[in-house]
Formats: structure tokens, sequence, C-alpha cells
């Protein structure tokens, strides 16, 4: 399994704004700091839906947009590499923490969430095989995860700057677990549509069969848009100033 390779259209990092003050901060010594992180969390993630957030160049999880992504070939059912560009991923901020731990030795968190409905709207470029039948085509592809829960974990290093200690996330493992999955190639055997048809019930009446192939594919563009995020808020606030 290959990973997918990303290129976002992000603004740049290195912006000196700060959070904005609607960001809850929690104390590392407040006996509820848990609950405080799991609150914060869900609340901050809310917030990121609004382009008044522009001011603080936070930007939008509603679309993410990703340039480029490609989910490598399974190693079951799924014989083909699936190439999509100009992505636009909707419902992200709305997903419900539900565990946020923070473990500051280990320097990583790990969180559980769940989101009712994540669409993916994406340019697609497809030829291989799925199912053992033939898939070939390029158009407009909508990918739909239904009640979704998630597992993350992130890992950071500590960076200091100007005598603050920043979060740097490097890495994320994340893991998807959608009670339905609903694909939709538009345009696929240059516009065949029985073929078209009858290739995209396949896949939906084969959703988790072939879901899970490309897990990995899909978690690791997930993973990689937490990383980005989290990068950006946590550019803007050192760890003295989130926690004390
Ligand atoms: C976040 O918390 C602030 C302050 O408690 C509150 O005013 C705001 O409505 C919350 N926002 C969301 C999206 O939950
Ligand atoms: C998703 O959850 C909602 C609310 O519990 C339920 O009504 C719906 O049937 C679920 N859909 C699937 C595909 O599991």
């Amino acid at each position: 399994m290959l990973l997918p390779t990303l290129i976002f259209t992000l603004l740049a990092l290195s912006s000196s704004l700060k959070l904005p003050p609607s960001f809850q901060k929690c104390n590392r010594k407040q006996p509820d700091f848990k609950e405080c992180l799991l609150k914060a969390a869900q609340n901050g993630t809310a917030q990121l839906n609004r382009p008044v957030l522009k001011d603080f160049n936070i930007p939008n999880l509603e679309p993410v947009k990703v340039l480029e992504a490609i989910i490598s070939s399974g190693t079951g059912p799924v014989q083909v590499e699936q190439m999509f560009r100009n992505c636009e991923v909707r419902g992200l901020y709305l997903v419900k923490f539900e565990t946020f731990d923070w473990d500051f030795d280990a320097k990583s968190m790990h969180f559980r969430v769940f989101v009712s409905e994540v669409n993916l709207r994406c340019d697609y470029n497809l030829d291989g095989k799925v199912l053992l039948l033939p898939i070939r085509g390029t158009g407009l592809a909508t990918i739909r995860l239904t009640n979704t829960t998630g597992a993350v974990e992130v890992k950071y290093e500590e960076v200091k700057k100007a005598h603050k200690t920043y979060a740097k996330f490097v890495s994320s493992k994340v893991i998807m677990d959608p009670k339905n999955v609903h694909f939709n190639f538009d345009n696929l055997f240059d516009g065949d549509k029985q073929l078209g048809d009858n290739i995209n019930n396949v896949l939906n009446e084969n959703w988790k069969e072939v879901f899970d192939d490309v897990h990995d594919g899909y978690s690791e563009l997930v993973g990689q848009i937490f990383l980005q995020h989290m990068n950006i808020l946590f550019s803007k606030a050192s760890l003295e100033e989130l926690l004390d």
C-alpha cells in the first residue's frame, strides 16, 4: 500500500496572528482538565465553518479543499488507483468528539469522534478493476460516508520559538468505521450510462468490501487534513498559552 500524495490549498503556516478569542483554553492544573479539553476541541472544531476566521488566517473546514489525492490500489478487490483532483470534503466540522486524551509525556493526542455524514466530491480518473470488473473513466465522483466512528492518534514534537513551546504535529493515524459508504462515479466508460450504472451499483452493493480495501488510503487523506489544521491552530498559541 502506498500513501496518497496530497497537495493542500492551505494558507501559509507562518502567520503570527493569534487564535480567535472564541477558542476555549484549558489549564493543565484544573481538576476537570480532561472534560475541558473535550469541550474545547468540540467547540473549536464547530467554529471552523466560518469565513470570519479568515481574519485569523484559519482555513475553513467547510469545505476542506484538496487539490490532489491519489488513493492507491488495495490488496483485495480494488485493483485500481483512484486519482482525484479538486476535491471538496464537507461535513468534517460537524464531528462530535466522544473522547479526547492528551498525553504530554508521549507527546500524543488520541480522540474518538462520530460524524453522521461526510461528503467527498472530486474530479476522478480511474483505469483498472474492481471486484474483477473493469472500471475506467474520468468525470465527477461523489463519495458519502454515513454514521462514521473514527479513532485518531496524532503525535507532535515540541518546537521552541522565542522562549515558548509550540506543538508541531508530525504524524497521524486514523481508523474510520462507517456504517455505509455510497459511491457515485459519473461518466464511467466514456459516458456509457448502462455500464456506468452497473459498476456504481456493484460498488454500492459491496461497499464494505470495497471500502475496507482502500480504508488506509482514505484514512491517510483524513489524517493529513487533521495534521494540517492542527498545525495551523497550534502554531497560533504556544503550549504555555494554551495550557498555563
Ligand atoms: C463556544 O464557546 C463559546 C463560549 O462558551 C460560546 O459562546 C460559543 O457559542 C461556543 N461555540 C460553539 C460553536 O459551540
Ligand atoms: C445513521 O444514524 C441515524 C441516526 O441514528 C439513523 O437514522 C440512520 O439509519 C443511520 N444510517 C445508517 C446508514 O446507518
